[in-house]
């Protein structure tokens, strides 16, 4: 079976996706900046600064997955952190360019991940992947940077697909894991007023979007990576209530507050981005999980 090099696949993603390929047959790999060939799946290394990759990796590589990059959540956006999240991303895919076009890979497809943080604040828009990029914000900004660094990769004439991904449900990561959490003390908050859209996708059904992106050849290019019923950040709330089947009080964090103290990283979550799944639905993807409620309950029972 052919071989899957993923780098970043010791994250959320990655480790669902490398699941799912080896229950498919696939030969995984990882590439990680920590070498460990004796894990679960063989991790071998790169050095984004010093340019370097293991090369064996890349040369029993079928297919290369790029899912690195660091955490746009985890830390406060200071300048240095904003270089760190576009220059990993960046980075990353231009090392792979270069090994690319030097034929040092025998590779068929380069497949990476992008977001939907591409289009920004939009309303109520449905947003396809032709529209134009949102024009005021990091997410924008940072997601324009790392789609142009992909572009080039596609460029060398390599099968190139990406997906801009909404936010990833999974109990074990993730916006879902925090939204979670304060129904612990049998309270559910939104933000603002929550009617702002959140664009979401359960975990399942990312991985097999990448799975389908290797399988089929006729995939190239951008497509948003989310189910086909976006919701509004209050149902999503209400939504995880009745998943858990728990009383809970509902309310509100104000917008302004959020501001205050999160400054512009509050754009994660009070931006409005209600992406279409049509693109991905005309490619023959269908999707377990189309719906909120159910795709929620099954990540509480399986624990995913
Ligand atoms: N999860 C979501 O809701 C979501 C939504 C939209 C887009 N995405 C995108 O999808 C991709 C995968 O998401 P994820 O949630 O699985 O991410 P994740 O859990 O944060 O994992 C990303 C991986 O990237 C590597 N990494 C971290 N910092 C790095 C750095 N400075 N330089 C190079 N590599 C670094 C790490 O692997 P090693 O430690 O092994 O090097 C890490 O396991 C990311 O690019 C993310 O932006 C995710």
């Amino acid at each position: 079976m052919p071989t899957i090099l993923i780098a970043g696949g010791t994250g959320l993603l990655g480790t669902r996706l490398s699941k799912l390929l080896r229950e498919r047959n696939y030969h995984v790999l990882h590439l990680s900046r920590k070498r460990n060939l004796s894990a679960e799946y063989p991790a071998y290394q790169w050095d984004l600064d010093k340019k370097l990759i293991e090369v064996e990796a890349l040369e029993q590589t079928d297919f290369i997955i790029n899912l690195a990059g660091a955490a746009v959540a985890d830390a406060r956006w200071t300048p240095a952190r904003k270089k760190l999240i576009i220059e990993s991303r960046v980075n990353s895919t231009l090392l792979f360019k270069s090994f690319i076009e030097e034929k040092r890979t025998p590779a068929k497809a380069f497949i990476s991940a992008s977001a939907i943080g591409y289009y920004g604040n939009r309303g109520e828009q449905l947003l396809k992947e032709n529209d134009p990029s949102g024009a005021i914000g990091f997410l924008p900004k940072s997601v324009v940077a790392w789609e142009k660094s992909i572009d080039a990769v596609a460029d060398t004439g390599i099968r190139t697909v990406a997906f801009r991904i909404g936010i990833v449900l999974s109990t074990k990561g993730g916006a879902l894991q925090k939204m979670l959490l304060p129904f612990r003390f049998f309270n559910g908050t939104y933000f603002g007023n929550g009617s702002m859209f959140y664009s979401w996708i359960h975990i399942d059904d990312m991985a097999r979007m990448f799975v389908e992106a290797i399988e089929n050849e006729q995939y190239s290019g951008y497509y948003n990576g989310v189910a086909p019923a976006p919701a509004t950040n209050k149902k999503i709330v209400l939504n995880c209530k009745e998943a858990l089947g728990k009383p809970a009080i509902l309310t509100s964090a104000p917008a302004f507050l959020l501001r205050a103290v999160m400054g512009e990283m509050a754009d994660m979550i009070l931006d409005s981005t209600r992406v279409s799944a049509e693109k991905v639905q005309s490619m023959g993807f269908q999707f377990q999980f189309p719906e909120l409620l159910p795709a929620i309950k099954d990540l509480l029972e399986r624990k995913m």
